[in-house]
């Protein structure tokens, strides 16, 4: 949700910060901006609505000159994308300019107070009013920007990321967080700031992570100065972080998203890594084993997520119950933050994450850990926020997700799942020493599978064409192929505009088999394991009724082949590693029905990555 750029040093700040938005536009993209302070020590500040790219044409005749200057990717909350909403805002003396990602929650009374003391607003955003509030306070109290945006921010509710510059010093950006990350890269002679590492990483490798309400004072040629909003002095961490460049470019594909879908092998691969045995003959998981008697003694397991990560979740259910024999609920975490949940000490809370950064998740987790509950994270981002606000964890380990589809996170949060699902079941002696010792051996093929379900791309992308024009989609699946079913319909409608829904393939009499016609693409996921001959049955109900069937079963099936308009095989494997190997296929018809219609998939609309608000 939105990206935020910074830089002071001796380069020119212009590019650096556009390349920086390049990098960060997959969390937002509806507009974009610039501020900048030339050696005159006027501030020019050049904004417009569109992707980064509107902005370096609408930037091209104008003085771009300066070594200090903030930049900003936009996903709109307060106000349409226009360019007027556009980031950065400036207070009414046109003395401050100011980026911003996050919502301020008071900001309507705030900007009441300021409209009686004069102060007008162009914009209909939260952020033009928190930078005149600033720019009030300073003025007011004349006091020095530091000061005020501490003030200010002791008045705010909501949660930030800001950075201010101001005319006539182009020696100083102030920077401050609550709710929404901010990074500092630590360069010779010069710092970055931004929304993550990813458009600081080819200059430095040496990072702060700003804290939970800092104020970062960043002054040309000096060392970082810390406070808190409470006037706290902190001393900042530098840490190194291990992002390679290749990792943030496209590597020869058309697609950020069809570059990640393709990594699964050894992305997969990576997330066992050191988790697996090389003998194949165990698991280890360092964050449960430090944690044992939590997971042990837990009562109950509590999953919370959004979107794909719930998908994740879910399976993680299943597993979790057949195998470790512990109650499971998978929330989602905006419901759960809002609706009084019996929480008991005894539960363990898992908060499964992509970015680390989802909003309602971090508040679900928050509240989960102030009744007393043991959580336990799986993210990606190191550092993210949720990881640091987890009791322990562990990452995926699949290097940056940059297509808003999630893809590779998602089938590495599942293989975390199985790995803690097979350490307490193991630690529990719930599971026969058969049955782990197999699904562990399976999981060591999926990598190899899945580079076999690849080599069908060609043959997805052909399939495809039949569905451009299609207007909805139903995916069946059961067991645990009925979260892939709804991973699969979610993924068609993120990047396709497609209006698809995933079912219970049982559930279909209930009332959704109303809806089928010959006009209906079906998806069904119907591999030897995960209630095969069930399966068919609601296949032959669909058939009945003149659906189109395209099946997922596994290589070599001859029935549901012969029963399906279109077939897609892969690799047979033990029952709960399906989802694994189903989901690729699935990510790839979403991905090239995308391509067909001409969607930007890496951006579709109104989404983004990292949704940082509520
Ligand atoms: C869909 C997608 C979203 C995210 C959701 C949670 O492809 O990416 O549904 O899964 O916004 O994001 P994280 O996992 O970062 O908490």
């Amino acid at each position: 949700m939105c990206g935020i750029v910074g830089y002071i040093g001796n380069r020119q700040a212009c590019p650096v910060l556009v390349k920086g938005l390049h990098r960060l536009e997959y969390r937002g993209y509806d507009s974009a901006g610039v501020a900048l302070i030339n050696e005159k020590g006027e501030l020019n500040v050049y904004k417009t609505r569109g992707k980064v790219q509107d902005l370096e044409n609408y930037m091209e005749s104008k003085d771009v000159s300066g070594t200090i200057g903030i930049a900003h990717t936009r996903w709109a909350t307060h106000g349409e994308p226009n360019n007027v909403n556009a980031h950065p805002h400036c207070s009414n003396s046109e003395n401050l300019a100011m980026i911003h990602n996050g919502i301020i929650e008071n900001y309507a009374v705030l900007r009441e107070m300021l409209s009686r003391k004069g102060y007008t607003f162009k914009s209909s955003t939260d952020t033009e009013v928190l930078v005149q509030f600033i720019d009030y306070i300073r003025t007011t109290n004349k006091l020095s920007l530091p000061q005020a945006v501490q003030q200010a921010l002791s008045q705010v509710v909501g949660a930030y990321a800001i950075a201010v510059i101001e005319k006539n010093n182009p020696n100083q950006i102030v920077a401050a967080r609550k709710g929404s990350p901010l990074v500092i890269g630590v360069g010779e002679d010069e710092y970055f700031l931004a929304s993550d590492a990813t458009p600081i990483v080819e200059y430095t490798q040496k990072v702060v992570y700003v804290g939970e309400e800092e104020v970062v004072v960043i002054n040309r040629g000096e060392e970082l100065t810390v406070r808190t909003i409470a006037n706290v002095e902190k001393t900042p961490e530098v840490k190194t972080i291990e992002l390679s460049l290749s990792e943030l470019e496209k590597g020869g594909y058309p697609h950020f998203m069809l570059k990640e879908i393709f990594e699964q092998p050894r992305t997969l691969a990576n997330s066992m890594k050191g988790r697996v045995s090389l003998d194949k003959k165990h698991v280890v998981l360092s964050g449960f084993t430090n944690n044992k008697e939590k997971f042990l003694g837990a009562r109950r397991i509590i999953i919370l997520a959004c979107g794909t990560s719930w998908h994740a979740g879910l399976i993680g259910k299943y597993m979790l119950e057949e195998f470790a024999r512990i109650p499971v609920e998978v929330e989602y975490a905006s419901e759960f933050r809002y609706r009084k949940p019996v929480i008991y000490p005894d539960d363990v809370v898992v908060a499964i994450s992509q970015s680390g950064e989802t909003a309602d998740t971090l508040a679900a987790v928050e509240l989960a850990k102030s009744n007393g509950a043991f959580i336990f994270g799986i993210c990606n981002v190191v550092g993210a926020s949720i990881p640091r606000n987890t009791d322990s964890g562990c990452y995926t380990h699949v290097g940056p997700e940059i297509g808003v589809a999630s893809t590779k996170a998602f089938t590495a949060q599942v293989t975390v799942l199985t790995l803690l699902a097979l350490c307490i079941a193991k630690e529990k002696k719930t599971i026969e020493e058969e049955a782990y010792l197999e699904i562990i051996s399976e999981l060591a093929e999926i990598p190899r599978k899945m580079e076999m379900i690849l080599k069908n791309n060609d043959e997805i992308a052909t399939l495809s064409r039949v569905f451009t024009y299609a207007q909805n989609f139903i995916y069946l699946g059961r067991g645990y192929n009925y979260p892939v079913a709804l991973e699969g319909a979610l993924k068609l409608k993120e990047i396709s505009y497609i209006h698809a829904e995933g079912y219970p393939a049982a559930e279909m009499k209930h009332g959704p088999i109303a809806l089928i016609t010959s006009e209906m693409p079906v998806v069904v996921i119907a591999t030897h394991a995960g209630m095969y001959e069930k399966v068919i049955s609601n296949i032959q109900e669909i058939k009945a009724r003149k659906g189109r069937v395209i099946s997922i079963v596994t290589k070599g099936d001859k029935t549901v082949k012969k029963m399906s308009d279109f077939c897609i095989e892969i690799p047979e494997t033990v029952e709960c590693l399906v989802p694994l190997l189903a989901s690729v296929p699935l990510q790839l018809l979403a991905y090239h029905i995308a391509v067909q219609k001409c969607c930007d998939v890496d951006q579709p609309r109104n989404l983004a990555k990292s949704v940082t608000v509520e």
